[in-house]
Formats: structure tokens, sequence, C-alpha cells
């Protein structure tokens, strides 16, 4: 049978069977588009890494932004995240709605650290309509970003979705066109005070009128968003060095491997975990955030990282493992790193 032509399956939202197939296909680790009031996501299992990092390889992204983990309930966002006072007072006025609540990650969340690009802050929304019942149907969080491939604008319609994407999604729910059509407002939440990381569905003037209080768009007055913190460099640096590119390790060294690739004196690393011994770019993102984690665990000074191929998913997890060593380049051993860029 000639499959080319079935995908991506498009499914109208209120088939009575699109809510059931929408939750299986998410619980086999594949994607489902997904509509929501703001526009289109592209769903994964939260909870699951190769799911999750099927999401970058299929919008093509360079780099691991973090995610929105979508709920279906304040109670499910309060298993995932720390809500203070203030946080619960949002959600309790805004959702199910659009704005995104950045907040710290509670300890036993089930979020794969895909989904945080490893922060300890985890962006949650409950969104209106079909996505909702989906998640419930699934029972766990759906990280989602807008459904188009990176660069692209947001699709808010099934039909943008299939244009952007085409055969890398295998299910889309046809909910319509979407009803705010831009994202959500993104607001983090911390000792009190809130800060606008993101313009969007919610005007901010609303969020002020509901909690008496100011949002803080930019200390430094330029009217200006502040920088969401995946992008900042600083807050993906391990403890460890790391040394990229390398081919051997140095005595003291722990190594982050990659592939079947022979890497000298790897017998002798204080910690050894290998991204994927099949060189498979999906299970290497998949795995990336915890091996680092478990690595620099093990008190090595530095990590000697292996080669990563430069394409697909490699694209981004070079990029990650860039801004990790990026803030070390006082280690003599780490000249190397940076000139590979
Ligand atoms: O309306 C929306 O928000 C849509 C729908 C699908 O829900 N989603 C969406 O996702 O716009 P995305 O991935 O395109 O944008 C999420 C933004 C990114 O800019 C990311 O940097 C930020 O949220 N973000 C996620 N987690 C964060 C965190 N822990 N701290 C700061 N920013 C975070
Ligand atoms: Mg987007």
């Amino acid at each position: 049978m000639d499959r080319a032509h079935d995908i991506p399956q498009i499914i109208t939202a209120d088939d009575p069977a699109a809510v059931v197939l929408a939750a299986r296909t998410l619980a086999s680790d594949a994607l489902v588009a997904l509509p929501t009031e703001t526009v289109y996501g592209l769903g994964a299992d939260a909870t699951r890494g190769e799911a999750v990092a099927q999401i970058f390889a299929a919008k093509g992204r360079p780099h691991f932004n973090p995610l929105i983990a979508h709920v279906d309930s304040l109670a499910m966002a309060q298993t995932i995240a720390v809500f203070e006072p203030l946080a619960v007072t949002l959600a309790d006025h805004f959702w199910p709605g659009p704005l995104t609540l950045v907040l710290p990650v509670a300890h036993a969340s089930g979020l794969h650290p895909l989904v945080t690009a490893g922060l300890d802050t985890v962006a949650l929304r409950q969104p209106r309509g079909v996505m909702a019942d989906v998640i419930s149907a699934l029972g766990r969080p759906v990280a989602a970003p807008s459904a188009n491939p990176s660069g692209r604008l947001s699709p808010t319609s099934a039909r943008a979705v299939a244009d952007g994407l085409g055969s890398k999604v295998p299910l889309i729910l046809d909910g319509g066109d979407c009803a705010v059509g831009v994202e959500s407002t993104i607001i983090a939440v911390s000792g009190g005070q809130m800060h606008l990381l993101r313009p969007g569905g919610v005007p901010v003037e609303e969020i002020e009128t509901v909690t008496g209080q100011p949002v803080i768009r930019d200390p430094s007055g330029s009217g200006k968003p502040v920088q969401a913190p995946g992008q900042l460099l600083s807050h993906y640096a391990p403890n460890a060095w790391l040394r990229l590119n390398a081919d051997a390790v140095l005595p003291g060294e722990a190594l982050l491997a990659f592939g079947g690739l022979t890497i000298t004196g790897a017998h002798t690393a204080v910690a050894v975990q290998n991204l994927s011994p099949q060189g498979d770019l999906v299970e290497a993102a998949a795995n990336l955030f915890a091996m680092l984690a478990g690595l620099d665990a093990s008190g090595a000074q530095c990590i000697a990282v292996a080669p990563v191929p430069d394409h697909g998913l490699g694209l981004a997890i070079n990029d990650r493992l860039r801004r990790a060593a990026a803030p070390r380049t006082a280690h003599p051993n780490n000249e190397v790193v940076l000139s590979h860029g």
C-alpha cells in the first residue's frame, strides 16, 4: 500500500474517535499537531525523551529551546511545578487560556529534561478546547511548540500545519482556525513578582488589573521583554569544563561518547556515557541533558565530548554543547573547543 498519500492524516477534532486516536498516537512516542486557541502546537508526550526529541527534528530547530508543557488542569500543573500564591491567582483567573507561566520545576516532575532544556524552571499552560481533552486522555503533560518549521510563521489552521511540516507529522487534529491567532503571553513568576518574557494572547494590562500589581517589562526600561532564560548561555553550563570534538580522554576526564567511534584512553575515563551507541541523533538528543548531568555528578573536572555530526538534530546537540562549553574559556584544554565554533 502506498502510505505516502496518507501522511499526515488529518482528522476533524469533533470526530468522536479523534481524542482517543491522538492520545494513542502520543502514547506511542509519535508527534500529533493539535489546535489550541493561540496557534497549532506540535505535541509530544512531555515525559518521553524520544518523543520530545522528534519535535526538534521535525521543526528543523538548530538549537534546543525550552518548550511549553501543556496541562489539562491546575492540579496536573501542580505536580510539575512549584506554585507560589501569585501563580495560583494567575492560573485561577486565566486558565484555560493564552497565558504561560514560568515557574520552578518540581522535584519529581516526571518531565523529560529536553522539555526544560535542562533549566530549573518550566513553562506551563492549560490550553482551551480539544487539546486539553487529549492531555486528559493521555494522562500526562504534552510538550508543544508552534507547529511550524523553524523560522516560519506559526500556523493557525490544520492546512497551514500540513503545508509546513508535511510528512514530518503523522497526525493533525483539525479544530478549524485558531481563535486568538498569536502565541500565549509568557510570564515568569518568582518571589511575588511577574516578569514579561513574551507578549501574547493575554494583554499585560489585564494581568496587572487582575493581580493589582505591575508586570515588570525590562529592568533597563527599554520596553523590550526580558530575554527568556533559555536563550542565555550561562544557564546551560554544568560544573565541569567541557572539551568538545575530543578524540582522546585526558587524565581525570569523563567521556561523553557518540556512536561507535574509538576514543583513545576511553577506558581511563572517570565515567563514560554514550549518547547513542548506534549513532542515532534522535536518541542522542533524548539522552543529552541527563547524560551531561550524570557525568557532571561524577565529580570529573572536565568532560571530553566526542564529535557529533553537524546535521539533523546534531545541529541542536552541538549548539547545546557549545553553550555548555562557552563560559569555560579559561580552561587550558579548552582552547580548541571554542575555535571549532
Ligand atoms: O501559544 C503558545 O504559547 C504556543 C501554543 C502551541 O501553546 N506555543 C508556543 O511555543 O509558542 P514556542 O515553543 O514557540 O514558544 C515557547 C517559548 C520559547 O520562546 C521559550 O524560550 C519559552 O517559551 N520558554 C519555555 N520554557 C521556558 C523557561 N523555563 N524559561 C523561560 N522561557 C521559556
Ligand atoms: Mg514558535
